[in-house]
């Protein structure tokens, strides 16, 4: 198994390409499946969750081709889908369990072929994460489910009617799975409650494109008039805001500065705010953001995660490692999973002074870290590690990077060309 070692202590500076956001791709990869014309995807993030999810589709019946150079290497790849027919309708356990956004062919399989059997994903490293407001939403459209064997099997022989779909909590893979399913039910489904996040956005634009009537779109209540069939379009995925706002951190935190290149501020809601608030410049420009510690050392903010614009559950662990260098005290909440502070441990090995209260963590900042081997637990909490190890005194060693692999695009050689000292050892 692939491990990271970091020497830390160097400023990081210069320019970082930011990738294609892997949860816009995710969805927008899913949506295929809605039309027998091409979607053609390009800036699309060269990741193990895409290679998972192009499986699935693979097995679906999608044909898939894939130019790797077509942008420039591996600066944004073309993904060209076409799904002429459905020739199965079920999503195994094996994938399923691997990524859970596999979830996501749900509606658009029930939309198009009346018919879908999906594994339940079970639960995962950050909590339970049921999926039962996905599967009311589905059935409040006319499907009939049914949990057997581990899975759901869904059914719309008479295909999906319009309905009002209030959320009880905002979920962001709920909103784009019901929206996929809406856009070819017959009459008016609306959505309530629906995530904001740009994903949700993103998939709408593109929805959109494919001849979907969709309005309300970045607001939380979208009204589709459903059609009889899509086509297929080109649509470019927005850069990943979660990747932008790891590596402003990195520049904070080492004291650097970074140009991060095709970020956009519009997509990082609060992220900005708080960051300024702890001392971090941003500033924006056409080429993207801007990022540099302002002057000293970082301050001590308190953070809550919520949906977006909120700050959100994905940079929590990532800002963790950040407060743990700040000057005073920072507390941090995190209301969107029950399980996601396992990272404190292991930034308590390299030297964070960090105390967990419930949903709340109080970290009481201090001047250095210094590096250990440490384990990454899930792909946000081992990048938080990453941040941590570069701006660390001495050596760390990540273990079981595969969690890493699945959402950030060769984060070695990207901080590697900014000045970090850092190697994977294979
Ligand atoms: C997506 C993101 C993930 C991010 C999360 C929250 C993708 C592929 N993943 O995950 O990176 O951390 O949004 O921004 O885009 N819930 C239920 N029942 C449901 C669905 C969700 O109780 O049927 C709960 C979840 O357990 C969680 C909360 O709702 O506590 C939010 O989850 P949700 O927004 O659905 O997250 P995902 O779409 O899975």
């Amino acid at each position: 198994m692939d491990r990271i070692r970091i020497r830390g202590g160097r400023p990081l500076t210069g320019e970082i390409a930011i990738s294609g956001a892997k949860n816009a791709a995710l969805p927008l990869m899913a949506a295929c499946l809605l039309t027998d014309g091409t979607l053609r995807l390009s800036n699309l993030p060269h990741l193990v969750d895409i290679a998972t999810l192009a499986n699935l589709l693979v097995q679906l019946g999608v044909e898939i081709r894939m130019n790797g150079a077509a942008e420039g290497g591996h600066a944004g790849r073309v993904l060209e889908m076409t799904a002429r027919r459905v020739t199965d309708t079920r999503a195994p356990y094996e994938l399923v369990r691997k990524m859970r956004a596999s979830v996501l062919v749900l509606g658009p399989l029930l939309a198009r072929a009346g018919r879908a059997e999906v594994s339940l994903p079970g639960g995962c490293a950050i909590g339970t994460r049921p999926i039962d407001v996905h599967l009311k939403g589905l059935e409040a459209l006319g499907a009939e489910i049914e949990l057997r064997d581990g899975y759901v099997h869904a059914r719309a022989p008479r295909g999906l009617r319009g309905a009002e779909i209030v959320f009880p909590a905002v979920s962001v893979g709920a909103t784009e799975n019901l929206l996929m399913a809406a856009t070819l039910a017959a009459g008016e489904p609306r959505l309530v409650n629906a995530a904001r996040e740009p994903e949700v956005t993103d998939l709408a634009q593109c929805l959109i494109a494919m001849g979907a009537r969709i309005e309300g779109v970045g607001g939380d209540t979208l009204v589709v008039e459903g059609v009889g069939r899509l086509g297929g379009t080109e649509h470019r995925i927005i850069p990943d805001r979660i990747e932008t706002g790891t590596y402003a951190m990195a520049a904070a935190i080492t004291g650097g500065a970074l140009d991060l290149l095709g970020a956009r501020a519009e997509h990082l809601g609060a992220v900005i705010e708080v960051l300024r608030q702890a001392g971090v410049a941003i500033t924006e420009s056409d080429r993207g953001l801007h990022v540099e510690r302002a002057d000293g050392r970082l301050r001590g903010v308190d953070v809550m995660t919520e949906p977006f614009p909120g700050f959100p559950t994905d940079l929590q662990a990532q800002m963790m490692a950040l407060m743990a260098t700040a000057e005073g005290a920072s507390m941090i909440t995190e209301t969107i999973f029950e399980n996601r502070f396992m990272h404190v441990p292991e930034l308590a090995r390299m030297g964070a002074d960090i105390n967990v209260h419930g949903a709340s963590a109080m970290v009481r900042g201090r001047p250095g870290l210094t590096g250990a081997e440490v384990m990454a637990t899930d792909l946000r909490a081992s990048v938080s590690l990453v941040l941590a190890a570069l701006a660390a005194e001495g050596e760390t060693l990540l273990n079981r990077v595969y969690h890493l692999d699945r959402g950030y695009e060769r984060v070695e050689d990207k901080l590697a060309a900014c000045g970090a000292e850092i190697e994977r050892i294979k």
